[in-house]
């Protein structure tokens, strides 16, 4: 049939996923919309995740360096140290602004029109936003997540008292006392910048380990270096009710098996149990498109979905399919979907998907646990402490390792996992690696430069092949 549309692509939500998938598109030659509800682009990551999160933990650093000594050591002598909190607020809002702005401007650039408002499926090629309907052929479903919120603890921040990351981007003064609900990623970020700043942080989780999903080494090696940096850790622990009085919060604790409950009080609980898939409101019943078990949208591996003609189809991509919920993940299933509704060959490898924790220091992998790698056949592994490579030493960054994880029978890279003070910057050539197929000989006879935190991921190759030289 020989139709007519506004737009040969029309994105819905302009996060990491959503904006990278219209830049590309609008790039490739197609003419593109981006519906967006928000006061500015660039979605949960540039507005209130990555990237203001990163300003506090930026700027915590900062303070704590000064504040607790760790500077003197090099000849920096510092009068009374005090902290204004309004600067690094401000300081994190500009990051916000340069960015969100960058991205209206790469719209502009690109001929992208940004649809200002929420939008919602009439059919598969109509979606209505702000009252005004609007034709695609193809449409892209890249609407982010959410706060997933835990029953009978209700989040207000604008009280300051029970916040999400949201909230915990906001607090107008350092909370004394600070639970945080899931020693998740957020919750260790978050927690980790308000005890920089003087806060005395408790973490609450579920599980007996942090960080679930990383290697079990990581995740033991994660409590202990929290712990050494002042956090309480009540592992094994739920939280079953809160009440709010005045400026207190009140939480009830119990042994995640069950048994005798407890109370604890905070000045600012947050809650960071996880994200859930943003899909009310979207009209997906007008377009018979169903949810999983887990509330996302299933694609096929080309990011589309079931709701296909000979026209066009509907796409979904980032947070609100399956996989990691990463920015760096969705902005690469944004360019694949793009080149796929262009006719091109758009994949992304959701084998190699690197993970950062950004704290201090910073907790990185990509690929296999040890434990998953373990289910599939025989492995090797090697480790190497940060405390034997010189740089690490020399910086007085003795904390953590790498950990090379290889096919016992083809030496094949599995998996990397690190941590050290700039992990997240170390991993990339581990993805890189990994994405070529390497072997953990490609990675041991790679000429690293001296001295680098990264040959400590040399070392640890060299040990799977049973011969660092620094250890
Ligand atoms: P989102 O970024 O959530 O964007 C979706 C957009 O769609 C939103 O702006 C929303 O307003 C809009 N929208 C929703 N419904 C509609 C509709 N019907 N019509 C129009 N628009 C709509 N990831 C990392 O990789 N690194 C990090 O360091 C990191 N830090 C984080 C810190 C915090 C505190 C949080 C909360 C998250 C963090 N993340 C991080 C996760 C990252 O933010 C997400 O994985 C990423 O933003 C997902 O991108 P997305 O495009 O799928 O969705
Ligand atoms: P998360 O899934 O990382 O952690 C949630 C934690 O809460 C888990 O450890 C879980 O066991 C625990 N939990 C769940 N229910 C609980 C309960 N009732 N009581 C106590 N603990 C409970 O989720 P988080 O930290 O909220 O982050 C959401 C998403 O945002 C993550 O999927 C992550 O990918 C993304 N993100 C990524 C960042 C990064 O890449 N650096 C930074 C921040 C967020």
């Amino acid at each position: 049939a020989d139709h007519s549309y506004d737009y040969d692509v029309l994105v819905i939500g302009a996060g990491p996923g959503g904006y990278v998938a219209a830049i590309r598109a609008a790039q490739l030659g197609l003419k593109v919309a981006c519906a967006e509800g928000r006061a500015t682009l660039g979605g949960t990551c540039l507005n209130v995740g990555c990237i203001p999160s990163k300003a506090m933990l930026h700027g915590s650093e900062k303070y704590e360096e000064a504040a607790n000594g760790t500077l003197a050591r090099y000849g920096v002598k510092l009068g009374k140290v005090e902290l204004d909190l309004g600067a690094l607020l401000a300081d994190k809002a500009d990051a916000v602004k340069g960015l969100t702005g960058g991205i209206e401007f790469l719209f502009k650039k690109n001929k992208v029109d940004w649809l200002k408002g929420y939008g919602t499926f009439k059919d598969a090629h109509t979606v209505t936003v702000d009252g005004k309907d609007y034709t695609a052929k193809d449409v892209v479903i890249a609407t982010g997540s959410s706060v997933t919120p835990l029953p009978g603890v209700e989040i207000d921040n604008d009280k300051h008292i029970v916040v999400d990351s949201t909230g915990a981007l906001e607090l107008p003064k350092v909370p004394k006392k600070m639970v945080v609900i899931g020693g998740g990623v957020i919750g260790l970020e978050l927690g980790s910048v308000w005890r920089r700043l003087g806060a005395e942080v408790t973490v609450v989780e579920f599980l007996d380990q942090l960080l679930p999903g990383m290697d079990m080494d990581i995740r033991k090696e994660a409590a202990k270096i929290f712990k050494k940096q002042g956090m309480t850790l009540r592992l094994s622990t739920k939280v079953t009710g809160c009440t709010v009085k005045g400026k207190k919060a009140t939480l009830t604790l119990e042994p995640a098996a069950g048994g005798e409950s407890e109370t604890l009080d905070a000045d600012c609980v947050l809650v960071s149990i996880g994200r859930k898939p943003n899909t009310e409101g979207l009209g997906l019943e007008k377009i018979g498109l169903e949810l999983n078990q887990r509330g996302q949208i299933e694609t096929d591996h080309d990011f589309r979905t079931k709701v296909a003609d000979e026209n066009g189809a509907v796409w979904a991509i980032g947070d609100v399919i399956p996989g990691p919920m990463l920015a760096h993940k969705a902005e690469d299933e944004g360019i694949a979907v793009a080149e796929n509704i262009a006719g091109q060959t758009g994949i992304v490898n959701h084998d190699v998907i690197p993970g950062v924790v950004y704290t201090w220091p910073e907790f990185a992998g990509v690929g296999l646990t040890e434990e998953q790698a373990k289910e599939r056949g025989a492995v090797k592994v090697g480790k190497f402490p940060m405390m034997a490579n010189s740089r690490a030493k020399t910086n007085h960054e003795p904390e953590g390792f790498v950990k090379v994880i290889a096919d016992a029978e083809t030496d094949r890279v599995l998996g990397v996992w690190c941590i050290a003070s700039v992990a997240g910057t170390m991993i990339a050539q581990a993805a890189q690696a990994m994405e070529f197929g390497a072997t953990s000989e490609d990675i041991a006879y790679t000429c690293h430069a001296h001295p680098t935190h990264s040959e400590a991921i040399k070392e640890a190759a060299m040990a799977v092949q049973g011969k660092p030289i620094h250890i």
